[in-house]
């Protein structure tokens, strides 16, 4: 019998891709730069799947990709998804969760302990040459130990981000769903809090909620300024969760301390963006989960996700909102 017929839009390990040969007829883009959206709907006239990520799959992509049974993401956020259509056009969708978790919460560390620290713009700093010794004062920080945390959005990588502020750094941790994750609560100690009273008592906010039409600009002008003026502000979920002309805003005024990024409205970021240009903002270009391994294990769970699928048998990872 003929092998199912799959594309992969972007590079994965050799072992990834024998993998997904050993199952399914593939063809692989292999142009330097993204693969435009014209070479997309060419490609899947007659592909059954597609393993990609950020790709917009949304009406016109699925009118054309007839043959489509399945879309495979290589990332854990799915917002590129238009659920809807997938549903109407009985389309499965699947993420990669859990490899990265780890790897993600390590990251928002990273931007924690910098952006309390001042840690690259005081490397800057120094590679500049402007390291004076009556400078002293000005280079202070706010402690991470013993401080509050509040976790907006408690999923997997949340709780991983918890664990470290609980028990590496005695924080006290706050959190904010829109469930109440009581399993979490008896395993850490943390503490679940209205989302007001999480912006106004924390002292580092983490943002790690997915982005849907819920929670685009979910935090807007008014949510910094229920922020207190030392706090500390990260994103490194998507960026349209947050309305970046309210943090430049926030950022301008000093109405919060620092602000430490990942992820951005705009990606890769526009040159001319305000953020670029404000000393009390980290910016880093999407990195949560790259690692080597990492990527490497998310690309095999999303090459799985994909054979399940096209073999006819469920995937271990369909989204929650397409699932049943
Ligand atoms: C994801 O998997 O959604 C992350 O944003 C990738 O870094």
């Amino acid at each position: 019998m003929a092998k199912p017929k799959v594309y992969i839009t972007k590079e994965i390990p050799k072992e990834v891709e024998d993998y997904i040969g050993q199952f399914c007829d593939y063809e692989k883009w292999s142009g330097k730069e993204k693969i435009s959206r014209e070479e997309l709907l060419d490609k899947l006239v007659d592909k059954e799947g597609v393993l990609l990520s950020a790709l917009k799959i949304d009406k016109e992509l699925l009118d054309h990709a007839k043959k489509l049974r399945v879309v495979s993401n290589v990332s854990v956020g799915y917002n590129n998804f238009d659920i809807e259509e997938m549903k109407a056009h009985n389309v499965i969708g699947t993420n990669t969760p859990e490899v990265l978790d780890n790897t993600v919460a390590d990251l928002i560390f990273g931007l924690i302990l910098s952006s309390a620290r001042r840690i690259s713009e005081l490397d800057k700093y120094v590679k500049e040459g402007n390291w004076k010794p009556e400078d002293e004062k000005n280079l202070f920080g706010v402690d991470v130990h013993h401080s509050t945390i509040g976790i907006i959005g408690m999923g997997r990588i949340g709780e991983a981000v918890a664990k470290r502020a609980k028990l590496g750094f005695d924080m006290e941790v706050l959190y904010y769903n829109r469930n109440r994750k009581h399993d979490i609560e008896n395993r850490l100690g943390v503490e679940y809090c209205d989302f007001e009273m999480l912006l106004q008592k924390s002292d580092f906010i983490v943002l790690m909620t997915p982005l849907t039409k819920d929670t685009y600009h979910y935090i807007d002008f008014e949510e910094f300024n229920m922020m207190k003026t030392t706090a500390v502000f990260i994103n490194a979920s998507r960026g349209e969760t947050v309305n970046e002309k309210a943090l430049i805003e926030a950022l301008q005024n000093n109405n919060i301390f620092r602000a430490g990024l990942d992820v951005y409205e705009l990606e890769p970021i526009d040159s001319q963006n305000l953020l670029l240009k404000l000393p009390n903002v980290i910016t880093l270009p999407h990195i949560g989960s790259a690692v080597e391994k990492t990527r490497s294990d998310m690309a095999m769970v999303a090459a799985k996700n994909l054979v399940k699928a096209v073999l006819g048998e469920t995937p271990p990872n369909i989204v929650p909102e397409l699932k049943g």
